[in-house]
């Protein structure tokens, strides 16, 4: 599938746009961390969800932005949160120049996405969109900060974690898809059904973010890998290391999760062999691809235009597979 006249679109108006110049310091570290790239596939949802109902992408593409713009803000913040040194292959904005920097460039961004969506959006579609963009926001807060409760929670489960992964990302990608099929002008019914493959591919893309922040080619990634091994973060691969973990390995295991001062790369290490013996790595792509699942067969049930179903899962398919 040929992604380039959507992100060639997206990158333009995004080129274009001009979020601020004085002072400087609030400005800069934005139009530095929209400029490392990342893989747009939030605006590109957006697209593809409006694709399925109506010709004329280009349309949405300020609505496309102004979700990647959010994107972006949840980023940053998420960085100093999780005291993360690396962002797609650089330094993150909280390290490069310093965390309060990066909290209130951060918080001008988000008040840029919603001007965006202001500006871009018709206002027959305005107050749904604003509605539906807050409430994805909120969502997205609330997740956030499960994900930070859930650090120093012993006993997380699988449903629990399945719940913090849908707020802090899955509904992101939800809303992108919801979005562009309302701008499309498809009904609130289509709407919801676009919705909620959004939200099982979210929660597949997330379990493989988890998965890769153990497995993945730190080139590739462009993120610290091993940074939720060594923050405790309560991933699906630790929960359920933790729930079949016996004797020695769990005590290993344990053991790692309570060390107050450790080396970082030999707790990698050590809960990365933990992982290995136990097979955590195929369980984990099983459950990814069991929620893939369940948006491909959702979308297969819509009645839409073919050609445009067959992009987005394509698209999907992608995402399944990345390896950034
Ligand atoms: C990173 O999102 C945050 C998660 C929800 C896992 P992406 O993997 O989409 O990051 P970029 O935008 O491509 O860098
Ligand atoms: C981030 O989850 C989700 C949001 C930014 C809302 P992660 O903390 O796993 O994302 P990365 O791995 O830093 O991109
Ligand atoms: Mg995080
Ligand atoms: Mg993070
Ligand atoms: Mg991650």
């Amino acid at each position: 599938m040929n992604l380039k006249p959507y992100l060639q679109a997206v990158e333009a108006y995004l080129e274009k746009y001009t979020y601020g110049t004085n002072p400087n310091e609030l400005y800069e570290p934005i139009g530095y961390m929209m400029s490392l790239g990342g893989k747009r596939l939030r605006p590109i949802l957006v697209l593809l969800g409006y694709e399925v109902f109506s010709e004329n992408w280009q349309k949405a593409i300020p609505a496309s932005v102004a979700v990647e713009v959010f994107h972006n803000f949840t980023l940053m913040h998420d960085d100093i949160m999780d005291k993360a040194p690396l962002r797609r292959n650089h330094a993150t904005v909280h390290t490069k120049w310093n965390e309060n920097i990066a909290i209130l460039s951060g918080d001008v961004m988000l008040v840029k996405a919603y001007e965006i969506l202001l500006q871009g959006v018709e206002d027959r579609f305005l107050r749904a969109a604003m509605q539906k963009f807050s409430r994805c926001a909120t969502w997205v807060c609330e997740g956030q900060q499960w994900d930070m409760n859930f650090e120093t929670q012993n006993e997380v489960s699988i449903p629990e974690y399945l719940e913090m992964i849908r707020l802090k990302t899955a509904v992101l990608l939800g809303f992108a898809l919801e979005l562009g099929a309302m701008l499309a002008g498809a009904n609130e019914t289509e709407q919801e059904k676009l919705r909620l493959i959004g939200e099982n591919m979210g929660v597949g893309f997330q379990l493989k973010d988890d998965l890769l922040d153990v497995y993945g080619n730190p080139e590739k990634f462009g993120k610290q890998v091993g940074g939720d091994i060594i923050a405790n973060k309560k991933t699906y691969l630790l929960i359920e290391a933790l729930q079949t973990a016996q004797d020695d390995t769990k005590t290993e295991l344990l053991k790692w999760l309570s060390v107050k001062t450790f080396s970082p790369q030999e707790k990698v290490k050590a809960v990365t062999k933990v992982y290995n013996l136990l097979g955590i790595k195929e369980k984990t792509e099983n459950l990814i691809d069991s929620f893939f699942r369940k948006a491909f067969d959702s979308l297969a049930e819509m009645q839409a235009d073919e050609s445009a179903k067959e992009k987005l899962a394509s698209f999907m398919t992608w995402l399944m597979e990345r390896e950034n």
